[in-house]
């Protein structure tokens, strides 16, 4: 009667947690989830009472021309990109948070009528979506180990030509969830050749690109623009859940190759959830306000100064040069998320939970928890203090 794809989807991470935990009970600290706890920008309100004549109408499934203008201005100054390089009516889509459209870029690319089923790359450990996209899409998922282990960035050109060769779709993550590592523009140069020369979609979730140490993170248009001034084969995906601490907001955006994003907007107008007009307004402001975002990022900026100072060198502790996450070696991770649960309730998650066993059957998160920063500065200062303790 269902879907039998479905079968090899793992649980989601938080099931499994909560299988491994028991549910969250009101005392606990949770740090197992990225969900912003900072305060969203008072525009948000503001802006949605002002539109709220608009929640009477239906949303066009590209949005409105004040989104994608707003998108592409901001495009053109975060990433120093050449004037006409992202046509705001072709070029943009906006999606109702990333994660659909993470979920949805895997059907608008696989389904090729090949003897065998497309390939899809992705990092490895990864956010859990883009397995489930591919999985449920008929492709099959090819897991790629990071190049400095389980801390670091993979590197697609080193596959060889069979796998490239059958590949439809590869996701890369920068900076990464949920070791942080940020693709350098060389890495990013290198995968879009790649994409190209192959003939598959490079799909690069840069949902973490506005929250950084102390480098902003290069992105993938940028390195189309430095390659050759076109987008072919390369879609990005930015979102306001993590930039403007909004993720109930439900709100973000596709940007690249015009032939993609085209399929893309066909599949959505059947399948996809159309963003209200409200919220289109409000995430306009957003995107073209940079203040609320410098603010967050030094506020996250703090908290990892906090866990520097606390953890220091221990657990192999490194600030991440993106995203809020810690990646913390502390040797068995499902172990030390259920003692940090058990005695000081801390909820965190084991990195296992967000990786898959390699050809060597080695799962590589397995030995790390991810701690989400997501908290203010007391709460999580009193948080990593004991979590040093009990650890
Ligand atoms: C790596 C990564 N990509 C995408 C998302 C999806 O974010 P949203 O759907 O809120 O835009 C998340 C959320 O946690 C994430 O960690």
């Amino acid at each position: 009667m269902l879907n039998p794809r479905l079968d090899l989807l793992a649980d989601y991470p938080f099931q499994r947690l909560t299988e491994l935990l028991g549910p969250v009970t009101a005392d606990a600290v949770v740090m197992s989830i990225g969900e912003p706890q900072h305060a969203p920008p008072p525009l948000v309100a503001e802006i949605l009472a002002a539109n709220a004549g608009l929640w009477g109408k239906y949303p066009p499934a590209n949005g409105s021309p004040d989104f994608r203008r707003a998108v592409a201005a901001w495009l053109e100054r975060r990433f120093v990109l050449p004037g006409g390089l992202i046509d705001p009516d072709t070029a943009i889509l906006p999606v109702a948070g990333t994660r659909e459209a993470l979920y949805l870029i895997a059907q608008t690319v696989c389904g090729q009528n090949a003897a065998e089923p497309p390939l899809v790359l992705l990092p490895n450990p990864f956010y859990q979506v883009y397995l489930g996209a591919a999985v449920m899409a008929g492709a099959a998922p090819v897991l790629v180990a990071g190049r400095d282990g389980p801390v670091g960035q993979p590197d697609f050109t080193t596959l060889p030509d069979s796998v490239l060769a059958r590949t439809a779709l590869a996701y890369l993550c920068s900076p990464a969830n949920p070791q942080g590592a940020v693709a350098d523009r060389d890495l990013l140069l290198r995968n879009v050749a790649l994409a190209r020369r192959w003939g598959f979609v490079l799909a690069v979730d840069e949902c973490y690109s506005e929250i950084w140490d102390t480098t902003e993170p290069a992105g993938a248009l940028s390195a189309c623009a430095a390659l050759d001034g076109r987008l072919d084969n390369v879609v990005v995906f930015h979102s306001l859940s993590k930039r403007s601490s909004v993720p109930g907001l439900r709100s973000g955006f596709v940007a690249g190759d015009p032939r993609v994003i085209a399929a893309f907007a066909r599949l959505r107008s059947y399948g996809g959830a159309a963003t209200p007009l409200p919220i289109l307004a409000a995430a306009a402001a957003l995107w073209r306000d940079e203040a609320h975002v410098a603010a967050n990022r030094d506020l996250y900026r703090a908290k990892v100064d906090i866990a520097e100072r606390l953890l220091g060198n221990r657990f192999g502790f490194r600030r991440p040069p993106g995203g809020f996450f810690l990646w913390l070696d502390v040797g068995d991770g499902e172990a030390a998320a259920r003692t940090l649960w058990q005695e000081a309730r801390l909820r965190v998650l084991p990195g296992a939970y967000l990786a898959r066993p390699g050809a060597d059957g080695i799962n590589p998160g397995s030995a790390y928890i991810r701690v989400a920063l997501v908290h203010d500065l007391a709460t999580t200062e009193q948080a990593l203090t004991r979590l040093a303790a009990v650890l």
